[in-house]
């Protein structure tokens, strides 16, 4: 990430009469300038300045990508609106579960239409579908009027490619197989003035049976952790009081480095950066979560009570067959360490239901797990078949109807524990985040993950105040906010201040 003025004075450097640079990010930087002078030609014809949109799909990785894409499209000379008619409109996809890919696809006919109205529009689509050969072979076939695809591992090329589209009149196609490179340094818009999504590694090794997110996010790399902590430095900087590390498996974090380091050390070290209230992280694999990260955990002041750890079966057959490497006894035992050494935190979880060979039987050994566990919350899904991975070709005797009748069951117990869960608090004054406001209705979360409605001001966006829990409403808190009227001041104070500075 880099601050706006540094961009500015590294641009003045560069002579576009050169030839682009090879090494990164230089190149980029290049080409960041190249691209400004082609839309500002464009903007000078139409009489009015280029608008862009983003839409994103999928999980905080690709949220976080979409923050790098709009970061440059700002740097380049677009304005972002939030309206598929825009001039230029990238869908940042996934394919984790078949019903994302078809929703890209029902957007796509529906920006098709636009697209005949305007024909300047360009439609760019990149992330995690991009990854797989018979997407690609489909959207040639069928959708010939996208202008640009590329994958998951150039989106740091996003200015040298729009530069490459706007000089050409067919499709722009760069995926990579896979990488080894990560590119720092290179701009960013975040969605949030207060909080931000970190990225501490790409990648995953893991291959569990079902899942394509090894085949489209490639091996599993770490971000050297001097590059995290300057970026952390530099957000809480610019006001930035929450951060969640992001990785498919934050536990294996530091493996493939030069100086290996343990995710447990890396947190100690992100805890160290005076003026960051909150450290989130997900995703944690169970197999991996260590003792010590368990201790620095439960004795910091900053990292917050949650853990998502992902269940996903709760029959060790199925585990096995799922390639997850632990069995329903070692979840359980790891679960009731956590609470028992973090009594105050929240464990949440995703399953899936109708895994090839899954049975009834197997159903009500996750049911178990739930009802042991007692889950905050827990995110099901239905087994979706991804072609390529080693579920694929499983077979598959049971019926859609007992897949369905399996997840119902299966739900109506996870909503009855986080109900149970959510009441636990009813009573208790808490620190809140406040992110949202609604005139005078404020929203904001707890360490836990889970959100507060209250009333109060709406300056008090991005400040942590104290709130009284007065209701549960299942996934949910109403609360009083709990604060002597010279707090408030002071606070309303703090927030302007920081309002002028930015
Ligand atoms: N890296 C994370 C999860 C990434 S995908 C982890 O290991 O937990 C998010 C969730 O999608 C997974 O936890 C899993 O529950 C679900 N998922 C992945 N592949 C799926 C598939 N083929 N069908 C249904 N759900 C799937
Ligand atoms: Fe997919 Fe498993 Fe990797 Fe998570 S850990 S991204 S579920 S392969
Ligand atoms: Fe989807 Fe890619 Fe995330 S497949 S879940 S956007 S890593």
């Amino acid at each position: 990430m880099i601050k706006n003025k540094e961009l500015e004075m590294i641009l003045e450097t560069i002579d576009l009469r050169d030839d682009a640079p090879t090494d990164e990010p230089m190149r980029q930087y290049y080409f960041i300038k190249k691209a400004r002078e082609i839309i500002c030609a464009e903007s000078e014809k139409l009489g009015r300045c280029l608008t862009a949109d983003g839409e994103t799909f999928g999980c905080q990785m690709n949220a976080k990508d979409s923050e790098k894409l709009i970061g440059i499209l700002e740097n380049i000379g677009f304005e972002m609106i939030e309206d598929e008619s825009a001039d230029l409109v990238f869908y940042n996809t996934c394919t984790v579960r078949d019903n994302a890919n078809q929703r890209v696809y029902g957007r796509l006919g529906f920006v098709n239409n636009m697209k005949k109205k305007n024909p300047q529009k360009k439609v760019v689509l990149c992330g995690c579908m991009m990854q797989e050969p018979s997407v690609i072979e489909k959207i040639q076939k069928s959708y010939s009027f996208v202008d640009l695809i590329f994958g998951t591992h150039n989106i740091y090329k996003f200015a040298e490619l729009i530069v490459a589209m706007y000089s050409s009149d067919s499709m722009i196609i760069d995926i990579w197989e896979d990488t080894n490179q990560i590119v720092e340094d290179l701009p960013a818009q975040r969605k949030y003035a207060f909080k931000s999504g970190v990225n501490i590694m790409y990648g995953c090794n893991n291959f569990c049976s079902y899942c394509i997110v090894p085949y489209v996010r490639g091996r599993e790399r770490s971000r050297n952790p001097k590059d995290i902590i300057r970026e952390i430095e530099k957000l809480v900087s610019e006001g930035v009081v929450e951060v969640m590390l992001l990785g498919q498996n934050v536990n294996s974090y530091g493996k493939t480095l030069e100086e290996p380091m343990c995710f447990a050390q890396l947190l100690q070290e992100v805890e160290k950066i005076e003026g960051l209230e909150r450290i989130r992280f997900m995703t944690s694999h169970p197999k991996d979560l260590s003792d010590e990260l368990i201790q620095v955990m439960k004795y910091s002041k900053k990292i917050c009570r949650h853990l998502h750890l992902p269940l996903q079966s709760g029959s060790t057959r199925i585990l096995k067959a799922m390639n997850r490497r632990y069995t329903k006894e070692q979840y359980l035992e790891l679960a009731y360490k956590i609470r028992r050494e973090i009594p105050d935190i929240s464990l949440t979880t995703d399953i899936i239901v109708g895994f090839p060979g899954e049975t009834a039987a197997d159903v009500e050994e996750t049911i178990d797990v739930v009802q042991k566990v007692q889950y905050d919350n827990a995110f099901t899904f239905i087994y979706s078949k991804r072609t390529g991975t080693p579920a694929a070709t499983m077979p598959n005797p049971t019926s859609e109807e007992e897949i369905k009748a399996n997840f119902d069951r299966l739900l109506t117990v996870v909503h009855k524990t986080a109900e149970e869960r959510g009441g636990r608090m009813v009573g208790e004054t808490h620190s809140v985040l406040v992110e949202e406001s609604d005139g005078s209705k404020l929203t904001g979360r707890l360490s836990q993950n889970t959100l507060v409605h209250f009333e109060g001001d709406a300056c008090l966006v991005g400040q942590i105040v104290d709130v009284k829990l007065t209701e549960a409403h299942g996934f949910y808190y109403f609360g009083k906010i709990n604060m002597q009227e010279h707090c408030l001041q002071e606070l309303l104070q703090k927030s302007m201040k920081k309002k002028l500075i930015g």
